[in-house]
């Protein structure tokens, strides 16, 4: 892992989070790529894949013609995502571990470069975005989507379901992430000198226990970052965690999930 503390689980006991998350997330994540202008034959890169559960997504859109290489800073995360994509049959990818802004890998080589869910968790993320640009072949396409965790709603209002936001971006301050990340990502990546950027936000609203439980899954998972620094005591993580599960699981709350931004442009040709 990077020397930049981690809030959340990697490996095993990361999956099951994770598989909500993309069920909460994917199908706006899939609408995005086609967009962005994923195509079959592609050679795409992305970086901080997970348990690769959009690494799947990639893969099978680019096919057989195409190639996916998938990164991550853990090597416990790569490891399940490899496990995952083989019991799945898919084939095209190749795992690597690696921090974001030191990939290794070649200087203007892939058609398409992705990241979801990576950015807020860096100090710099700056620093991931030049070297994604730095692996984009020219006029390569770059798509990054990322949340806002101050874009939360429940209803009916639940004081246990906003606390759980605040904790949470707490938890990530403590570490030197930006849980507010969506807000300025479009002015990050204007910053690298992209063209033809276009931008878009999208909320994905939940009332499913299962996706809804989202949302305790995820305080459970900063509770010893909230410990160790003092943000929350046990009880009051215990208790908030409790009473978003009774809102999640009463079927006619709506949980309003992290607002994500969407930016993808393409990086320009060479001079000369
Ligand atoms: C919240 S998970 C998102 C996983 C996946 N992108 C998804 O949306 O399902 C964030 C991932 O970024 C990885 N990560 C965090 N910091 C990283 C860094 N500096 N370089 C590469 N990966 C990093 C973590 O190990 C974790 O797997």
């Amino acid at each position: 892992m990077p020397e930049q503390p981690y809030v959340l689980l990697t490996g095993d006991p990361a999956e099951a989070r994770l598989e909500i998350v993309d069920s909460v997330h994917g199908p706006h994540t899939q609408a995005f790529l086609t967009k962005a202008g994923l195509l079959p034959g592609m050679n795409v890169a992305e970086l901080g894949c997970g348990v690769g559960l959009v690494t799947e997504r990639i893969a099978r859109t680019v096919g057989k013609p195409g190639h996916v290489i998938a990164l991550d800073a853990s090597h416990k995360q790569t490891v399940a995502a490899a496990r995952r994509l083989k019991t799945r049959c898919v084939t095209n990818v190749e795992f690597v571990t690696a921090d974001a802004g030191a990939t290794g890998l070649d200087e203007d080589s892939f058609d398409f470069v992705y990241c979801r869910f990576l950015l807020m968790h860096m100090h710099q993320p700056e620093v991931a975005l030049a070297e994604m640009l730095r692996i984009l072949k020219p006029c390569g396409i770059l798509a990054v989507e990322d949340g806002d965790f101050s874009s939360p709603f429940c209803w009916p209002a639940s004081r246990d379901f906003n606390r759980a936001f605040e904790l949470y971006v707490t938890a990530g301050e403590s570490c030197g992430a930006d849980f507010l990340i969506g807000q300025r990502l479009f002015q990050l990546v204007a910053n690298m000198g992209l063209q033809h950027i276009s931008i878009e936000t999208v909320q994905p609203v939940c009332v499913d226990a299962e996706e809804c439980s989202l949302v305790s899954s995820t305080l459970n998972e900063c509770r010893d970052t909230l410990l160790k620094h003092n943000l929350a005591t046990r009880k009051e993580i215990d208790e908030t965690i409790v009473n978003v599960n009774r809102a999640a699981m009463s079927g006619l709350t709506v949980f309003g999930m992290a607002r994500m931004t969407q930016v993808s442009g393409r990086k320009p040709q060479k001079e000369g």
